[in-house]
C-alpha cells in the first residue's frame, strides 16, 4: 500500500516521556478492520504508541479498542491527538459540559430523547455535508442493548478498486452534492425524535459539492465518496440519470465482501476513517436502551 504522508501530531514533552504500553494490533479475518488489544486509553499514550495506532487506523480503516474505561474528557483528549474536533449541528444532543461529544442514543427520559436516536440510519460518511468532512469518528459504548445495535462499515477503497469500467467512466471527473437535510426527516427506526432545524442550524449545513472519487490524503488510495445518507445528486446530470448512477454506486459499495459488522461489547471504543469507509447503524428493538458517545475529527477538503 502506498503512503503519501504519515505524520502523527507531536505531543507535549511530558507525555512524550511516558513509557510505551505493550499492545497488539490484530487484523480481523474479513474485509476490513482490526482489534487493538492491551492499550489502555485512560493512560497517557506516548508518540511511539500513538504512531502505531495511527498506522493501524490508516491500514485497517476501523480499529476496535476493547474494554476502555475512559471518561468523556479522556475520549476528547485522545480524539484531539488526531486533529481538530467538530461540533455537531444538533446542539440538543451534545453532552452537557462537553460539546465535542454527540450523544447517540435511543433513550427517552421525561418524554425527551437524550441523544440522536437514529444517527446513521442510512449509509454515510460522517459530516460529508461539510466543506471539511470528518477524518474519522470515535464511538464509545456507554450502554448497549441485549439484542441488535450493530454498526456496519463498508470499504470505499475496495468499492473504487472493483468498480466496473463503465461506472468508472460514468463518474470520471464528476462531483456530487451532499446535504445534511437529504434524508433528515425520513424515519427508519421506531420512536426516534428529530428536532426541526433552526435557520442558524440550516445555515451551518448548506449543501456542499465534493468529488465522487477522492484520494485519501494519508494513504494515497482512491475511494468512492458518495452515500445514500447525504449525497443528493451528481452535478451536471439530469435528475433521473443522476439517481440511477448513484443507486448503482450505492449498491456496488455495500457488497457483503467489503463489509465489517461490528457487534458491540461493553466499553468498546471504535475509531473509523471516514475517508475510507461509509457506515450504517443497524438499529435495535426500540424498548432496549442504547447509548454511545461520539467524537468527530475534522479532515481535509476532499480532492
Ligand atoms: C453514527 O452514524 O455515527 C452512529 C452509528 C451507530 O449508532 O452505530
Amino acid at each position: 500500500m502506498s503512503v503519501v504522508s504519515f505524520s502523527p501530531k507531536p505531543v507535549s514533552t511530558s507525555v512524550a516521556a511516558i513509557a510505551s504500553q505493550a499492545f497488539e494490533v490484530r487484523p480481523f479475518s474479513g474485509a476490513v478492520g482490526a482489534e487493538i488489544i492491551g492499550l489502555d486509553l485512560s493512560r497517557p499514550i506516548n508518540d511511539r504508541d500513538f504512531a502505531r495506532v495511527h498506522r493501524a487506523h490508516l491500514d485497517h480503516h476501523v480499529v476496535v479498542f476493547r474494554d476502555q474505561r475512559i471518561t468523556p474528557e479522556q475520549q476528547i483528549a485522545f480524539s484531539r491527538r488526531f486533529g481538530v474536533l467538530q461540533i455537531h449541528v444538533l446542539k440538543q444532543f451534545l453532552l452537557a459540559g462537553h460539546p465535542e461529544i454527540l450523544i447517540v442514543s435511543n433513550i427517552i427520559e421525561n418524554g425527551q430523547s437524550i441523544g440522536l436516536g437514529d444517527a446513521g440510519k442510512f449509509w454515510h460518511s460522517d459530516l460529508s455535508y461539510k466543506e471539511l468532512p470528518s477524518l474519522g469518528s470515535m464511538l464509545h459504548a456507554q450502554e448497549l442493548p441485549s439484542e441488535g445495535g450493530d454498526t456496519l462499515f463498508a470499504d470505499m477503497h475496495k468499492a473504487w478498486d472493483s468498480l466496473p469500467e463503465a461506472l468508472r467512466k460514468a463518474v470520471k471527473g464528476r462531483s456530487a452534492a451532499h446535504s445534511y437535510t437529504a434524508r433528515y426527516s425520513e424515519s427508519k427506526f421506531e420512536g426516534n425524535w428529530r428536532p426541526t432545524l433552526t435557520p442558524e442550524q440550516l445555515a451551518q449545513v448548506a449543501e456542499v459539492v465534493h468529488p465522487i472519487v477522492r484520494t485519501h490524503p494519508e494513504n494515497g488510495r482512491k475511494a468512492l465518496f458518495v452515500s445514500e445518507g447525504f449525497t443528493t445528486r451528481i452535478v451536471g446530470l439530469p435528475e433521473d440519470e443522476s439517481k440511477q448512477l448513484l443507486d448503482e454506486l450505492y449498491a456496488h459499495s455495500v457488497q457483503p465482501q467489503n463489509i465489517y459488522r461490528h457487534q458491540w461489547q461493553a466499553h468498546d471504543l471504535v475509531f473509523w476513517d471516514n475517508r475510507s469507509l461509509i457506515h450504517l447503524a443497524a438499529g435495535c428493538p426500540s424498548h432496549l436502551r442504547r447509548k454511545l458517545y461520539r467524537t468527530t475529527i475534522q479532515g481535509d477538503a476532499p480532492f
